[in-house]
């Protein structure tokens, strides 16, 4: 049987390729990075941290295709080539590879950047790759749930632009489909919400699910860094202002229809996302 290793298996997107891998004929093997107990729906674990190559090759010992994330830190594209050499080396025959939307080279975006180098050099040196490139995160608006329960309200410098906001859930099923279908080698997919909705639409659709007004307002950037100082890196918090940066610009409104052509579903919305997680916005 087909054995596909998921990598940031504790993650979000790791974790919800898990789940809809979960039912499929394939032996799913899940990669963490520290010790932890069974992870639901995969059959088996390994042990291995994207800095040790000879942990790397234990994992992919066997493997017939891969799903790749890690967290977009300085060090995403080292970790990220590393793997793929070390999967080609294993003869895993497809990798899919967690990129984002609209990533180039000479992007003013870092995050971009690095995965752009990503899939440049999965391009030159293989393996064999199915690049999935999302756009933002329903999920992401999860990080301001505290202070939604808290005030009411979440600020971020976008203004009125219109991004087509993914839902993990919908990525989790595409990458599914991906690794487990034939005719996605060298293909690469957009993965977009069904509408390209405003932080004003997300805070409606909150208020919706919730029952309570939560209100949004657009921030300088400078405020915005400060909120986040002391939760996160510098680096992370200059990354995110580009990216605000780039939504803002409306570089990132763009509908695709690959989710619907891989997961044969609609996209999920932002008003199934409000709903589904309001518990976590109402407290
Ligand atoms: N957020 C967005 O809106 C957005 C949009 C488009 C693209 N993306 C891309 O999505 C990616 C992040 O995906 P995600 O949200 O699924 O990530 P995530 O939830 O942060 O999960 C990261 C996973 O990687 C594991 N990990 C961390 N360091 C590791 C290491 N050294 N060795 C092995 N495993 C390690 C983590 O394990 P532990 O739990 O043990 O730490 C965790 O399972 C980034 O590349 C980002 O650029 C994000």
């Amino acid at each position: 049987m087909r054995r596909i290793l998921v990598t940031g298996a504790s993650g979000a997107t790791g974790g919800a390729v898990l789940q809809a891998l979960a039912g499929r004929d394939v032996t799913v093997r899940a990669m963490l990075r520290t010790e932890g107990g069974p992870v639901p729906g995969a059959d088996e674990t390994v042990r291995a941290d994207f800095d040790d190559p000879a942990a790397l090759d234990a994992a992919l010992a066997d493997v017939d295709a891969a799903y790749l994330v890690t967290p977009s830190s300085a060090r995403a594209a080292e970790r990220q080539l590393r793997f793929l050499d070390a999967a080609r080396a294993a003869g895993v025959g497809q990798v899919a590879i967690l990129s984002q939307l609209a990533a180039a080279t000479d992007s003013p975006v870092r995050f971009l950047r690095w995965h752009a180098q990503v899939e440049r050099y999965a391009a030159e040196h293989g393996p064999a790759h199915t690049i999935l490139r999302p756009n933002l995160f329903l999920q992401g608006t999860l990080a301001f749930a505290g202070l939604i329960r808290a005030t009411g309200g979440f600020g971020a410098p976008i203004g009125d632009a219109a991004v087509s906001a993914v839902d993990v859930r919908d990525i989790g099923e595409a990458a599914a489909t991906v690794l487990t279908t034939d005719g996605h080698l060298g293909r690469r997919y957009d993965l977009t919400g069904p509408e390209a909705i405003t932080h004003t639409r997300l805070a409606a659709a909150l208020s919706a699910a919730t029952g309570r007004e939560v209100r949004f307002a657009d921030v300088p950037p400078e405020s915005f860094a400060e909120q986040l100082r002391g939760a996160l890196p510098d680096w992370q918090i200059e990354g995110l202002l580009e990216d605000y940066a780039h939504y803002r610009r409306g570089e990132a409104a763009g509908v695709s229809t690959a989710v619907p052509e891989l997961t044969g579903h609609p996209a999920r919305g932002v008003d199934e996302f409000a709903r589904d997680h309001a518990d976590a916005f109402r407290g």
